[in-house]
C-alpha cells in the first residue's frame, strides 16, 4: 500500500457508536480489557470454563519451552461432545444446528443437534470400522454439504486429527497435503453442485491418490458421499479402496461413547501458503482450541445463542469455517446456516433471500464478497427483508472504509455494528477486533486486542511504534488456540514465526500494520511474499514454481497487484524457454490452464506477460517492487540496485500477451 492510500485511509473520520440496545445486554463490557490484562491465565481459566471437561486442567499454560506452548495441562475433554452431546443431554436436541441450503433451489436440509449427533456417531463408527484410530490423519475434500460438518467432527471424536482440503483445489495440491500428513484415509464425494452444474470432485482424488502413492505414501480408504449422482466414469470405482457413505455410515450404530483425549492432543492440520512453495500444515490442539473459539465467538459477535441465526459464508476448506462454523458455533450451541453454493446463483439475490428466509441476525464474510455486491448495485439487497440482521463481521483482508460503510448501510439498514476481525489461521481465533457493544466502529480499522490477547505494532528493533506509525504486527503474549507447531517442521515453525523478534519473544505475524493517532490498529496486508487474493493466501513462490513446471517456462516471477475486486490479483511475468520460440498464439491461455490444474482455480493469474529478463539485484534477488510498478501500470521505482538497470526497459518494449 502506498504512502498517500494510507494517509487518505488515516483520514477516514467516520465514527459508528455501538447501538444502545446491544450495549446494554452486551456480553463483555469494557472491564474486561483490564481484567484480563491483569490475570491472563484467570482470564482464560474462566473462559475455558465454557467447555466441558472430562478432567480439570492442572495448570493453565506452559510457556516452559517457548514457542511450544501447552494449555490447560493435565486436562481432558471430547471437542466433538462439546460441539455437539452436551447440548442434546441439556434438552435441547430438538434445536436447528444447521439449516443446510443446497446450490440448486428448494435443496434444503434442518438437522438438529439430535440428527446431528446421530451422524456423528455413526460417522465415528464407520471410520473405525475403517480402521482409524486416534493420532492417524484423515483428509476430507468435500463440497458445503452437511457431512462436511459430520466428517469433521466424527474424526474429532475418535481423536484422528482431520486436514480439510479446500474442494476447489487441484489433485496436485490434495496429492502434496496427503503425503506431507501421511493421510489414512480420504472422505470426498461424486460430486457437488456449482453455478447450477454438477463438478467432479471424485477424480481428483483417484488422481492424488496416485501421485501420492507414487511419492511412497499409499492412501488406505476413500469413503464417498453420493452428492450429485453423477457417473463416476470407467476406471471410476475401485471397489478394494472406495466406499460409499450411505453404505458404511447411514448402516453404523447410532451409539458412540466418545473418548476424552488430552488438552494437547492433535485436533486438526490446516495447510496455509507461505513464503515457499510448500504449504505449511499448521497444528491446531483441542482444549484450547476449543476455549479461543468458542469464547471469541460468544465475545466478538455478542453471540446470543438463544435466540440468534449466525451464518459464516467461508468456506470449510479455510480456517474460517473451521473456527466460526463448526468449532465455535457448535460449541456454543447456536443455529446456524450453511450454503453450498455460490453468491449469485441462481440469481444475484440469492445470499439476501437467505437471510431473509432464515432471519438470519449475525452474518460474516469477506470484504471482496462485500465489494462484488457494491459493485452490482444496492437494488438487488434492496429488495429482501434484512431487518433480522443485528452485528454483521469481516474477515480476510483489509476492509477498505467504503465497503465498510457500504455493508452497514445497505445490508444492516445502518443498525448493525461491523466488526473488522483480524486473525490467520496460525492464530486459531480473532485477536484483534471491535467488540460491538462497547467499541465505536471507525471503517477500515480492526481497533484493538480483544480481551486477553496482546498486540503490538513495533519496529525493525522490536520497540513499539508511537501513534500515528506504522510497523509489524507481533503477538506478545500467548494465547490458547495459537498454532502448536508446522506439522512435521518444528524448525519451520520457529523460523517463521518466533526468530524475527526472538529476543523479544513475539509472534511475527507477517502483517503491516499502522496505530492511528488513538492507537487504534489498521491492518495494512502482508509484508512477506505471500499474496492475498479475495481472502485468499497464496504463496508467490508456489505459483512461480507451478509456472517453471511447465516445458516452455524458464523462468517465472509472480505479484500481487492491487485489484478493485478481489484485493490483490495474481500478475505472472515468464521468460520462455529459446526452443519455446514466441510460445505460440496461446501461451497465455496454455500457462493459466497450466496453474489452475497445478493448484486450483483460485491461484490463476490475473495476467501473464511474456518479458525477456526478469529484474534481479546483483544478488540475484528479484525485484518484485519493480514488477508491481508495472503491473499496477505505475512510473517504475529506482532502480539503482538492479544489476542491468537496462532490463526494465526491456520489458516494457516487450510486453506481450496480457491477458
Ligand atoms: C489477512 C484468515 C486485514 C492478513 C482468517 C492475515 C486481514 C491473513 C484481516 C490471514 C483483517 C485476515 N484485516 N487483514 N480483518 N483478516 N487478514 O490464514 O494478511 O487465511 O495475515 O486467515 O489474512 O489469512 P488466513
Amino acid at each position: 500500500m502506498t504512502e498517500e492510500t494510507l494517509s487518505n485511509l488515516l483520514k477516514e473520520d467516520r465514527r459508528f457508536e455501538p447501538p444502545a440496545e446491544i450495549a446494554e445486554h452486551a456480553n463483555l463490557t469494557a472491564e474486561a480489557y483490564d481484567r484480563a490484562a491483569a490475570d491472563p491465565e484467570a482470564f482464560w481459566a474462566e473462559q475455558a470454563g465454557r467447555l466441558d471437561w472430562t478432567q480439570q486442567w492442572d495448570q493453565v499454560l506452559d510457556w516452559s519451552n517457548p514457542p511450544f506452548a501447552k494449555w490447560f495441562v493435565g486436562g481432558r475433554l471430547n471437542a466433538a461432545y462439546n460441539c455437539v452431546d452436551r447440548h442434546v443431554e441439556a434438552g435441547r436436541g430438538d434445536k436447528v444446528a444447521l439449516h443446510w441450503v443446497g446450490e440448486p433451489e428448494g435443496d434444503t436440509r434442518d438437522l438438529t443437534y439430535a440428527q446431528l449427533q446421530d451422524e456423528v456417531c455413526q460417522a465415528a463408527n464407520a471410520l473405525t470400522e475403517l480402521g482409524v484410530t486416534a493420532g492417524d490423519r484423515v483428509a476430507i475434500y468435500l463440497p458445503m454439504i452437511p457431512e462436511a460438518v459430520v466428517a469433521m467432527l466424527a474424526c474429532a471424536r475418535i481423536g484422528a486429527p482431520h486436514t480439510v482440503v479446500f474442494g476447489g483445489f487441484s489433485s496436485e495440491a490434495l496429492a502434496s497435503r496427503l503425503v506431507d500428513c501421511q493421510a489414512k484415509v480420504i472422505v470426498t464425494s461424486d460430486g457437488g453442485y456449482r453455478r447450477g452444474s454438477a463438478a467432479a470432485l471424485k477424480p481428483a482424488v483417484d488422481e492424488a491418490r496416485e501421485k501420492s502413492s507414487a511419492q511412497g505414501h499409499d492412501v488406505e480408504k476413500v469413503l464417498v458421499v453420493r452428492r450429485t449422482g453423477q457417473d463416476l466414469g470407467e476406471g471410476g470405482w475401485d471397489d478394494a479402496v472406495d466406499v460409499w457413505w450411505h453404505d458404511a455410515v447411514a448402516g453404523a450404530s447410532t451409539e458412540h461413547t466418545p473418548e476424552s483425549f488430552d488438552s494437547e492432543h492433535p485436533l486438526y492440520v490446516m495447510y496455509t501458503s507461505g513464503t515457499t512453495g510448500k504449504p505449511k500444515g499448521i497444528l491446531h490442539t483441542t482444549g484450547g482450541y476449543l476455549t479461543g473459539t468458542s469464547y471469541t465467538h460468544w465475545a466478538v459477535f455478542d453471540l446470543k445463542p438463544e435466540t440468534d441465526v449466525y451464518w459464516c459464508s467461508a468456506d470449510i476448506g479455510w480456517v474460517t469455517g473451521h473456527s466460526y462454523m463448526v468449532y465455535g458455533p457448535l460449541a456454543n450451541g447456536v443455529t446456524q446456516v450453511m450454503y453450498e453454493g455460490v453468491p449469485d446463483s441462481p440469481e444475484r439475490g440469492r445470499w439476501w433471500k437467505i437471510i431473509q428466509d432464515y432471519k438470519v441476525t449475525i452474518f460474516y464474510t469477506a470484504p471482496t464478497a462485500i465489494r462484488s455486491f457494491m459493485k452490482q448495485g444496492r437494488e438487488i439487497p434492496d429488495r429482501y427483508d434484512m431487518s433480522s440482521l443485528r452485528i454483521l463481521g469481516s474477515v480476510g483482508e483489509p476492509i477498505n472504509p467504503e465497503a465498510y460503510v457500504w455493508y452497514r448501510h445497505v445490508i444492516g439498514g445502518d443498525r448493525t455494528p461491523v466488526v473488522d476481525t483480524w486473525w490467520q489461521t496460525e492464530t486459531g481465533m480473532i485477536m484483534i477486533s471491535p467488540l460491538p457493544g462497547v467499541t465505536h466502529g471507525k471503517p477500515g480499522s480492526a481497533m484493538t486486542p480483544i480481551p486477553g490477547v496482546a498486540a503490538e505494532v513495533v519496529n525493525e528493533a522490536g520497540e513499539p511504534v508511537a501513534n500515528g506509525s506504522g510497523g509489524y504486527l507481533v503477538l506478545t503474549q500467548p494465547w490458547p488456540s495459537m498454532l502448536r507447531t508446522i506439522w512435521g517442521d518444528d524448525e519451520r515453525f520457529k523460523d517463521t514465526y518466533w526468530s524475527r523478534f526472538r529476543n523479544e519473544g513475539f509472534y511475527f505475524a507477517g502483517d503491516g500494520a499502522k496505530k492511528d493517532d488513538d492507537g487504534d490498529i489498521w491492518v495494512l496486508g502482508r509484508v512477506d511474499d505471500v499474496m492475498n487474493v479475495s481472502g485468499h493466501r497464496l504463496s508467490t513462490t508456489e505459483i512461480e514454481s507451478a509456472l517453471v513446471s511447465h516445458p516452455k517456462v524458464a523462468e517465472a516471477a509472480v505479484v500481487g497487484a492491487k485489484d478493485e475486486d478481489t484485493g490483490q490479483a495474481v500478475c505472472a511475468f515468464v521468460i520462455l524457454r529459446e526452443e519455446a520460440g514466441d510460445g505460440g498464439d496461446d501461451i497465455v491461455a496454455e500457462l493459466r490452464q497450466h496453474v489452475r490444474k497445478e493448484i486450483g482455480p483460485i491461484a490463476t493469474p490475473r495476467q501473464i506477460m511474456v518479458v525477456p529478463e526478469l529484474p534481479k539485484t546483483r544478488s540475484g534477488k528479484i525485484m518484485r517492487r519493480l514488477l508491481r510498478d508495472v503491473a499496477e501500470h505505475r512510473e517504475v521505482g529506482d532502480v539503482t540496485t538492479l544489476a542491468d538497470s537496462s532490463v526494465m526497459d526491456l520489458i516494457s518494449q516487450g510486453l506481450t500477451g496480457t491477458a
